[in-house]
């Protein structure tokens, strides 16, 4: 008993140790970034804004500087310079970002599809990004200008990385492939893999001579550069293989799926160094190793998380996930309002960050009009009072119909039936502004 409680107390302590959360965040994470020069932090969140995070142990009460202009989800952040971020989302657009004032100095246009990740070469000089809508993009990294697309694959682009001297672009994508690029000419210069399924994410180490992908089938692999051979296939049950990091000594390759683990691997013989749950539910978004040996992982739980480099995986104050009744006690409307509301909506009153406005006080209340919340200009213009009708007609014409410009994704509820439950149920969950619910606050730390 005695040997049992203190086993368990030195496992916490030592699991502690360098335990961090980022947490603030009102959506999940997808994006994460660390400056090895200075130990700030970056991430980019469903909740359509970027968080940029103090070095840890600076100031741990801190809150960081929130960078806003994404007009939907953000997906993926890097790092350009000690001064400056750029970031990609579901808006098709890039944003160049200043980091001392938080505002944005660059938008870059052109991508038909959402930007699924941004990388910034060795060099500092370049940006590059990976398009759903299959190209990749490559853009001056001081002016925002665009340089060159990079078409070639036959459906979307998931990733991108670039060579350690700033000459090869290698591009991953949905279509099974990942091939690299001649950055002078802008043109392919082979494929370097053929997967088969779609491959989510690669990471290159060319000084070493290898490359690692993780792929939708949960696939899994080390490829030597030069022959194209597998050097390693680790490849386990779990799919889809969502994110890779290597760490600054190179040692280390961390690997994020679906299913909520981490296995770390020794780069030195591609053994298993270290498996672990990272999160109760919901995927690992993103991976980032900080200068420390830490990993930075993001996850559904709306926070970053850094973790220990060694010890227990036993994580005290483990993000709790939002407490929801099985849905199959719910009612219709609650049901709706959970599946597909709540990711971005609060029912209370108080500012949160999710992507939404909350919407306690919602029935009588014009359009646009929660102060504290940055509307689009077509929601702040929009000349309409939320009720029975209005709320019934959002989903059923859509939000791109209804009110043309919202920054609201496109989504419609088909069935009447549906659609008058939901109403029923916002109609009695946000008319009382004291229940704010308790799941559009984090608790903080
Ligand atoms: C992916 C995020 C997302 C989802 C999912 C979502 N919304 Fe929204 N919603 C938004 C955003 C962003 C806005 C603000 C739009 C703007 O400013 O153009 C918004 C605005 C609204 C508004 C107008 C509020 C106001 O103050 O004028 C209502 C009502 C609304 N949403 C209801 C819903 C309901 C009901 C659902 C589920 C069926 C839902 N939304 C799902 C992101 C979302």
């Amino acid at each position: 008993m005695f040997a049992l409680s203190s086993l368990l107390a030195a496992t916490l302590a030592s699991a502690n140790g360098g335990y961090e959360r980022l947490a603030g965040h009102g959506g999940p994470v997808m994006g994460v970034a660390t400056n090895p020069d200075n130990g700030t932090r970056l991430t980019a969140s469903f909740d359509y804004s970027i968080g940029y995070w103090p070095a840890s142990g600076t100031n741990h009460n801190a809150a960081p500087l929130w960078l806003e202009g994404h007009r939907a989800a953000a997906n993926s952040v890097a790092f350009l310079g000690n001064h400056h971020a750029v970031s990609g989302g579901d808006d098709y657009a890039l944003i160049i970002w200043d980091l001392q004032t938080g505002q944005p100095l660059h938008r870059l246009q052109g991508h038909q599809g959402k930007v699924q990740s941004v990388a910034v070469s060795p060099d500092a000089r370049l940006i590059a990004s990976a398009g759903w809508d299959g190209r990749a993009g490559l853009w001056d990294a001081s002016t925002g200008q665009l340089l060159n697309w990079l078409q070639g694959h036959t459906s979307a682009v998931n990733d991108v990385a670039f060579s350690s001297d700033s000459a090869i672009l290698y591009t991953a994508s949905t279509d099974g492939t990942i091939r690299s690029w001649t950055i002078a000419e802008g043109s392919q210069r082979r494929v370097e893999v053929k997967h088969g399924f779609g491959v989510n994410t690669l990471v290159v180490n060319d000084a070493a001579g290898w490359l690692a992908y993780g792929g939708l089938d949960g696939g899994t692999r080390i490829i030597d550069i030069a022959s194209g051979n597998v050097v390693a296939d680790v490849t386990l049950d779990r799919r889809p293989i969502l994110s890779l990091a290597l760490s600054n000594d190179k040692t280390r390759l961390a690997v994020g799926d679906g299913d909520g683990y981490i296995m770390v691997l020794d780069t030195s013989d591609w053994t298993i160094a270290r498996d672990f749950r990272a999160a109760k539910s919901g995927p690992v978004w993103a991976l980032a190793y900080a200068s420390d040996g830490r990993l930075l992982s993001g996850g559904l739980d709306r926070s970053a998380t850094l973790w220990p480099q060694e010890g227990s995986a036993v994580v005290p104050g483990m993000a709790q996930q939002p407490f929801h009744r099985p849905p199959s006690e719910m009612q219709n409307g609650e049901r709706q309002f959970v599946r597909k509301c709540s990711i971005c909506h609060s029912l209370g009153t108080d500012p949160t960050r999710q992507a939404g406005p909350p919407l306690g006080g919602l029935f009588g209340r014009a359009a646009g009009t929660v102060s504290g919340y940055n509307y689009s200009p077509a929601l702040r213009k929009a000349d309409l009072i939320w009720g029975d009708e209005t709320i019934d007609a959002l989903f059923r014409v859509g939000p791109d119909e209804l009110t043309p410009g919202s920054k609201m994704p496109m989504q419609r509820i088909t069935a009447a039936q549906d659609r008058v439950d939901l109403v029923n149920y916002l109609r009695s969950a946000t008319s009382d502004p004291k229940t704010s619910d308790p799941k559009t606050r984090d608790g903080g730390n």
